[in-house]
């Protein structure tokens, strides 16, 4: 049977990250995934997950299983970071948070949840947006609609289009929002804007579907939450996946979570049953170690100042490195104003080159880029930094 069986095509971010591993031109530059790279060119191991694993690896007594939805001590900790330390929140009884291999499992269990209990049937996503959103909320049977979003003529945000796509949402349809650092444009709404948008999830009754994947890349920990703070105090009822892959460095581990925001505390217990139910038919439940790190991190308070200094030097990186490819491009006599680079927020940007100009820059250059032209800031290097900005001046 398996002769019937064609090739998939591969994908558009994982799969160009195989071919970059068997590029053979030692002059190659990796800009597709997005992972943070330091000065030397490394994902580093943060000095406070080694410091959380030294201790998990003396105090752990037993393997056995987690519960189905990970430990208490984790969705504390998950819950305190989004909603803020001293959230009334927290003490409401109408939050409920199950562990998920990373941020994609956790879309993906909240996606089959709003299809089995809710009856959704449609999640309206951004124009563009990630491209594994498509696949997860397919897979998950959810017909996938779009807003407009980037604006290409100002590099910002289409607020107007926004807005005006989402008013023709229908009631009881859900909406994905990335909290912060949108990935694949690095465009963010500001505070206001963020008012404009949960006003309209309210007049048109939608479900909020938040995608959390970079807090404290953009501003900080707590700035980056303020979006989906002003959404909780104003909507009754919201889904938020959470993934620690990026600001703790924890790719390979998987440790993500999805929090339900519900109506009263009877609704969030219902809701937490299901999350397990349907958990359990997936993956049964979840791995211990990178929760186990993260909520060690978070639990203890100079473990906590410590990772926030390490999100905040991972954000000044990235910031300089931003700076310096708008220089490094101007220097190469590129016409073309790129400054908006400089201003987005997080990894990634959108820089307008054209599928051509991406496959030049992979054939001639060894530069790999996703095909929209996104690229991962945080893969650039300084020492680096002249050869990508002449390929790209030449490609241009
Ligand atoms: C990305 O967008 O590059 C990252 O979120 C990694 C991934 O899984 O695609």
């Amino acid at each position: 049977m398996f002769e019937r069986v064609s090739v998939a095509p591969a994908d558009p971010i994982l799969g160009l990250n195989e071919a970059f591993k068997a590029e053979t031109r030692a002059e190659k530059i990796n800009l597709g995934v997005g992972v943070f790279k330091d000065a030397g060119g490394n994902t580093p191991i943060l000095d406070t997950v080694k410091e959380a694993e030294r201790r998990l690896v003396n105090s752990e007594t037993t393997k056995g299983y987690l519960s189905i939805e990970g430990t208490a001590a984790y969705a504390g900790a998950v819950q305190k970071l989004l909603f803020g330390a001293q959230a009334p929140l927290l003490d409401s009884g109408r939050v409920t948070t199950v562990q998920a291999p990373g941020g994609t499992g956790a879309l993906r269990i909240g996606a089959e949840f709003l299809v089995r209990q809710l009856g959704i049937k449609t999640i309206w996503v951004s124009d563009p947006t990630w491209a594994n959103h498509n696949g997860i909320f397919a897979a998950a049977g959810l017909t996938v609609k779009t807003y407009r979003y980037f604006d290409a003529d100002t590099r910002g945000l289409d607020i107007d289009g926004m807005l005006a796509d989402l008013s023709s949402a229908q009631a009881g349809e859900a909406v994905l929002l990335h909290g912060c650092c949108h990935n694949p444009t690095g465009v963010d709404p500001t505070i206001a804007q963020w008012g404009q948008i949960v006003k309209v999830l309210q007049a048109q009754d939608l479900l909020p579907f938040m995608d959390f994947a970079y807090q404290g890349f953009a501003a900080g920990v707590d700035e980056d939450a303020a979006g989906l703070r002003l959404l909780v105090e104003q909507m009754p009822e919201v889904f938020i996946a959470s993934s620690f892959s990026k600001n703790f460095g924890l790719y390979n581990e998987r440790v993500g979570a999805l929090t339900a925001v519900a109506k009263t505390p009877d609704a969030a217990t219902a809701v937490l049953s299901q999350l397990k139910s349907i958990i359990r038919a997936v993956y049964s439940n979840p791995p211990c170690h990178g929760a186990a790190v993260v909520a060690t991190i978070l639990t203890d308070p100079e473990l906590t100042a410590r990772w926030h200094e390490e999100v905040a030097a991972m954000r000044s990186r990235i910031l300089t490195l931003r700076h310096e490819f708008v220089a490094g491009l101007k220097a190469q006599g590129v016409q073309q104003d790129f400054s908006f680079i400089a201003e987005q927020k997080g990894m990634f940007s959108f820089s307008g080159l054209s599928k051509t100009q991406v496959e030049r820059l992979r054939d001639e250059y060894a530069i790999y880029m996703v095909g929209s032209g996104r690229i991962n800031v945080a893969g650039m290097n300084t020492d680096r930094m002249t050869y990508l900005c002449k390929a790209i001046a030449a490609v241009l």
